[in-house]
C-alpha cells in the first residue's frame, strides 16, 4: 500500500468549532501565549494555566470531528495513512483514524511534574490544583509548551521520509520543528497543502496548493485519491 502522511494543524479542527491560534479570531490574538503556554507561565501562575486548558478541554468535549477528519479515515481503505498532528485535540481519534502521532501533546491527558513518564487520562474536563500523580506531585497538562522539546519529532521525521504522498492540512507552518517536516519528504512525492489562505512561500518541490477549507478540500482530494487506480 502507498503511504500517505498527513501533517495537520489547528485549521483542520476549525470547522468543528475549535479556534486556531493565528487567524484573526485565533487564540494567540486574544491571549498572550507567554502567560499560558510556557514553563515560566506554569511557575508564575499555575491556576491560570490550568484554567486555560480546562476551558479548551470543556470546548473539546462538546464538538465533533468534521468531514475532513472523516475523509482521512476513508483514505485508509486504500492507503497506509499516518497522521502527524500538531493538534492536542482528539478529533482524529474520535473520527476513527488508526495511526496518529501527536507532536505537541494531548489535551485530554495529564502528566506528572516529577516523572514525565507518568501520563494519565483526564476524566471529564477539569484538571485542578491538588490533582497529583502517584508520586504525590501536581499534575500538569500533557502538552508541549513553547521552549520545551518536541520528543516525537524524530519518529515524525522518519515517517515523513517514507511518504509517497504528503498532505499538509490547516497549518500556518509557523512553528518549528513541526514546520520542517515537509523537507524530509522525498522530492518526487507529491505534496498537497490545503488551507483557504495558504501563504506558504517556501521552496518545496512537487507542492500543490488547494485554497479551500479543510471540510471541503480534504474530502474532494480523498475522492480523487480513492478513484485513482
Ligand atoms: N480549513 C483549513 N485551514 C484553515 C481553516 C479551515 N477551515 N481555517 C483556517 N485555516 C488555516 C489558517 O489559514 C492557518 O494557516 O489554518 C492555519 C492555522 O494556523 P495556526 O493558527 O498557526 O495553527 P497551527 O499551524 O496549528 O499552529 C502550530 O502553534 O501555537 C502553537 O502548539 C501550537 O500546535 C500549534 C502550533
Amino acid at each position: 500500500m502507498k503511504k500517505v502522511v498527513v501533517l495537520s494543524g489547528a485549521g483542520i479542527s476549525k470547522e468543528s468549532g475549535l479556534k486556531t491560534f493565528r487567524d484573526d479570531d485565533g487564540m494567540w490574538r486574544k491571549y498572550r501565549f507567554e502567560e499560558l503556554a510556557t514553563p515560566g507561565a506554569w511557575m508564575r501562575n499555575r491556576d491560570l494555566v490550568l484554567e486555560f486548558y480546562n476551558m479548551r478541554r470543556q470546548q473539546l468535549l462538546v464538538v465533533e470531528p468534521n468531514d475532513a477528519h472523516q475523509a482521512l479515515v476513508d483514505l485508509e481503505k486504500k492507503y497506509d495513512v499516518r497522521i502527524i498532528t500538531q493538534n492536542v485535540d482528539d478529533l482524529h481519534e474520535r473520527a476513527g483514524s488508526t495511526n496518529i502521532l501527536h507532536l505537541h501533546g494531548e489535551l485530554r491527558k495529564a502528566r506528572s511534574t516529577v516523572d514525565p513518564s507518568l501520563v494519565y487520562d483526564i476524566e471529564g474536563w477539569e484538571l485542578k490544583a491538588g490533582d497529583c500523580c502517584e508520586k504525590g506531585s501536581q499534575l500538569r497538562p500533557h502538552v508541549v509548551w513553547f521552549g520545551e522539546s518536541v520528543d516525537n519529532i524524530g519518529p515524525a521525521a522518519e515517517i515523513s521520509r517514507q511518504a509517497d504522498l504528503f498532505l499538509i492540512i490547516g497549518t500556518s507552518l509557523a512553528v518549528y520543528p513541526a514546520a520542517g517536516l515537509v523537507h524530509y519528504v522525498p522530492e518526487k512525492s507529491p505534496k498537497y497543502l490545503i488551507d483557504p489562505t495558504a501563504s506558504f512561500t517556501g521552496t518545496v518541490p512537487n507542492l500543490n496548493i488547494i485554497r479551500e477549507n479543510a471540510a471541503k478540500g480534504v474530502p474532494e482530494l480523498v475522492r480523487q485519491l480513492l478513484d485513482e487506480d
